[in-house]
């Protein structure tokens, strides 16, 4: 924990292996809070946490509310239908609003790329001691998601003492719509960073070639790569041949709002072709769990059947980890406004 240096957590690029293992190690820590008597954490007493959300969400506004709440913070939430917005206030007069109230760590989600970079540059240049943490910005990030998933995950393969290295040689196979999820991105960052190989699976229109270099150079904006050495990245366009040698499956929603243009012509076909279902599931070789982020789209990236299985699937396993995940990372940036 001494080692923590982020005072804003904007995407999975810039962390090392010992923030991936901080955050694990906390995150199980905090498992058991609601379990205890007074189900909260004095941890972020008196501190305010802003929830900025400018594009609809359920599981990830909810669960940084629950989790504000369980570190006994103060939680204001922000909604854009409620908001001055209607009256024409521009979003940065809006955020520099709750900024002035004096936010101790502002939560945004904006369909923009960046916002939350931008405004974490604004806040450091202006001497403004609140931390930003991107809850999904465009296609770019959504790091509490990665987070949340590689917890998950690493439990799933080591139960008793979930880390990073739960996921060295794991074959995650991640399939649907990659070109518009910044689920899959966070993913990227997060798997390959614990030696996880990943191998993604989509049409072309979904899943462009150029995503095998996602990691081969520096993150970009970094001279140098935090990780040593990251497991690799391939794609397969079959999903019999993908899910074959997978130790884990995470398909992902096709995300119309995120579209520039209609990409895909007839959704039954789709689902035939890379819906997971337990008949495709009969291609792998063994048993293997199935992760969703949610919202589900139920008969096109995944059967109803599925998603009611919940011996296969880890879909209330994901939302119950996002809780303690991000009571992970709050408690992470709070730390430094306790003096
Ligand atoms: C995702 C998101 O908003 O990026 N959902 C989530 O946060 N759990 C995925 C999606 O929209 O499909």
């Amino acid at each position: 924990m001494n080692n923590w240096k982020h005072n804003h957590i904007l995407d999975l690029s810039t962390f090392s292996l010992d923030d991936y293992q901080t955050v694990l190690e906390l995150t199980t820590r905090f498992k058991d809070v609601h379990k205890s008597s007074s189900r909260k954490l004095p941890a972020l007493q008196g501190r305010l946490i802003t929830n900025l959300f400018f594009e609809p969400s359920t599981r990830t506004r909810t669960s940084f509310e629950l989790a504000a709440k369980r570190l006994s913070a103060d939680v204001q939430n922000f909604s854009v239908s409620a908001s001055s917005l209607s009256k024409g206030e521009t979003p940065l007069d809006t955020i520099l609003t709750y900024i002035s109230m004096g936010a101790d760590i502002l939560i945004i989600r904006h369909e923009s790329t960046n916002v939350p970079a931008d405004l974490a540059n604004y806040v450091d240049k202006n001497n403004i001691n609140t931390s930003i943490l991107n809850a999904g910005d465009g296609y770019h990030s959504h790091p509490s998601q990665g987070l949340l998933d590689l917890y998950t995950l690493a439990t799933f393969f080591n139960p008793s003492e979930p880390s990073t290295n739960s996921l060295i040689n794991k074959r995650i196979t991640i399939v649907g719509d990659i070109l518009h999820s910044r689920v899959a991105r966070s993913n990227l960052w997060s798997l390959t960073a614990c030696g996880a190989d990943v191998t993604l699976c989509g049409p072309s229109s979904l899943l462009p070639n150029e995503f095998i270099d996602f990691v081969l150079n520096p993150p970009p904006g970094q001279k140098i790569d935090p990780i040593n050495k990251r497991g690799s990245i391939s794609i397969e366009r079959s999903l019999k041949h993908a899910l074959k040698n997978a130790d884990a499956v995470m398909t992902l929603r096709l995300q119309k709002e995120r579209m520039k243009q209609n990409m895909l012509t007839d959704l039954e076909t789709y689902h035939e072709t890379y819906g997971i279902t337990h008949q495709s599931l009969k291609w792998c070789e063994k048993k293997v769990p199935v992760l969703h982020p949610g919202p589900v789209n139920r008969g096109i990236e995944i059967s109803s059947q599925l998603v009611e299985d919940n011996s296969i699937n880890l879909i209330s396993k994901q939302v119950e980890n996002g809780i303690p995940t991000r009571m992970a990372l709050l408690y992470l940036l709070g730390l430094n406004k306790n003096n």
